[in-house]
């Protein structure tokens, strides 16, 4: 019997005799008894049964389907008793530097079903387009949601630059993932990445300076102002839309890589920072998170921060922290108070890096415990994000994903015990095939296990494809802020 093309593999998989008949009947049995995503199937000549509840059973269904693609209309008889690893898997998809519009996301969609990833973090607001409307704001989306031109090195520089998704289409996806049992956390951006939000709103910034819609990539220094009372108030009337929107335990705060330096000159910050007795910058983002953190709390949600927010005093350990670079002694020192963190690395598990700086064998070898590490308990599961500056459209986003993005779907479904990373390039062949059917195209199999000479040119050709002159100065410009943040704050990025 050769290998089950399955991706995620099952937990358990016992092959019997014989094969069904063709399309055999297959009989659900609704039961909550096996666990909140788990799921027994079993494949006799006559029939095919299913156990599980409303998850379980569409769990089953997506291995059913896999089987299909490579057995046919008459199955191998066996018995799979499956459950995940981790209870959050997901992807995280960058629509505010290039915006792929709501049919794509769908699509999207289909494919972290297909993979039983259950999560989707929607990252909708950057300092490159805010893309989603907020009826008490109108401005964010006319002046927010659209940039003339986009310098991300030599990609095309106009497509897929402006839009944003109206209440419908949200309500659409949001539809569409719930029957795919995807749960999808919305990210707001705070403080900083606020140059879309402050184009149109620049009274919510620092000392009412005007800011501009971005057109290039990397960190700038526009952020909200957290000396302003207006400014909570405003963060929190879209909170509450969002809320409306996002029927979920979760919402995603963002707090990633805010530079300081608007916040060092502005009377309001500076002022807010004496009165609360503050030690810098960093304690007034953590404060101001945290209180943003208290009124998520007051309507029952969970805020999610990426890791720059532990900088300033001790985080409670009812955030969950998205760790992706840095900060390891405050991530250390969360978890021993029994915080939890979402496993998503740059250097392992950013997907619009190149297959030559990491490929899919690379994700399928990760450790979703960091080594430094020791309690299993504090990692809640692990994510690949999608950052768009270079994926302007669908295309390049299914080349980025496939075959990385089932790597971690097994490395967050299937046990250590039952993994069997060679097999893995085998049993995608089958699902590549399909995909190409379905006008899904990935990246070529050379690049799933790439070779070092392979994967030199693919970083050759990457490099190339970003450091345009042009870029290469704003980035120059970028690094040498960002120096002096790193001075000034001791840190060590
Ligand atoms: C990040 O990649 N800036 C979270
Ligand atoms: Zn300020």
């Amino acid at each position: 019997m050769t290998k089950l093309h399955l991706i995620p593999y099952p937990d358990k998989v016992n092959i019997t005799c014989g094969y069904t008949v063709s399309n055999p009947p297959v009989r659900e049995f609704f039961s909550d008894e096996l666990g909140p995503e788990a799921y027994r199937l079993l494949i006799s000549e006559k029939e095919i049964f299913i156990e599980g509840n409303t998850t379980g059973i569409f769990y089953a269904h997506c291995t059913l389907k896999q089987l299909q693609l490579q057995f046919g209309d008459s199955l191998p008889c066996m018995e799979i008793e499956d459950a995940p690893r981790f209870p959050y898997r997901s992807f995280m998809l960058d629509s505010s530097r290039h915006f792929l519009p709501k049919e794509e996301v769908l699509r999207l969609l289909d494919i972290l079903a297909f993979f039983k990833i259950n999560k989707l973090h929607w990252h909708l607001i950057d300092d490159q387009g805010f893309r989603v409307e907020i009826a008490a704001f109108p401005k964010l989306t006319e002046i927010g949601a659209k940039r003339g031109r986009s310098h991300f090195g030599l990609v095309d520089e106009y497509k897929n630059n402006c839009g944003y998704f109206t209440k419908s289409d949200v309500q659409e996806i949001v539809a569409y993932a719930k029957e795919r049992m995807i749960d999808i956390i919305p990210e707001i951006e705070i403080p900083g990445h606020e140059s879309a939000l402050l184009a149109a709103y620049p009274e919510i910034g620092c000392q009412n300076a005007p800011v501009e819609v971005v057109t290039t990539g990397g960190i700038f220094d526009n952020l909200i102002c957290a000396g302003k009372e207006e400014s909570f108030t405003f963060i929190t009337k879209i909170l509450d839309e969002l809320i409306e929107l996002f029927p979920y335990e979760m919402i995603h705060i963002g707090g990633d890589e805010a530079c300081k330096r608007k916040w060092r000159a502005c009377p309001d910050c500076q002022k807010k920072i004496k009165d609360l007795g503050l030690k810098d910058e960093n304690a007034l983002q953590q404060w101001f998170v945290v209180k943003i953190h208290d009124y998520l709390r007051s309507k029952g949600k969970t805020s999610v921060v990426w890791n720059d927010s532990l900088r300033g005093e001790k985080l409670p350990t009812d955030f969950v922290v998205q760790m992706w670079m840095g900060d390891i002694d405050l991530i250390k020192d969360f978890t021993s108070r029994g915080g939890k963190i979402i496993q998503s690395t740059t250097t392992t598990h950013y997907l619009d890096y190149p297959y030559g700086e990491w490929d899919a064998k690379a994700l399928l070898n990760s450790d979703p415990y960091p080594d430094f590490l020791k309690d299993a308990d504090s990692v809640i599961g692990i994510e690949c994000p999608l950052w768009t500056e270079r994926v302007v459209d669908i295309e390049r986003a299914f080349y980025l994903m496939l075959p990385r993005l089932p790597a971690m779907a097994e490395c967050a479904w299937t046990s250590k015990a039952s993994r069997d990373n060679k097999s893995f390039c085998d049993r995608y062949e089958t699902i590549a095939e399909y995909f190409k059917t379905q006008g899904i195209e990935g990246a070529p199999r050379e690049y799933w296990f790439i070779s070092p000479e392979l994967a030199k040119q693919d970083k050759d050709a990457h490099h190339q494809m970003i450091y345009t002159p042009e870029y290469s100065a704003e980035m120059e410009r970028q690094e040498a802020m960002m120096a002096v943040e790193r001075e000034i704050y001791g840190d060590e990025r």
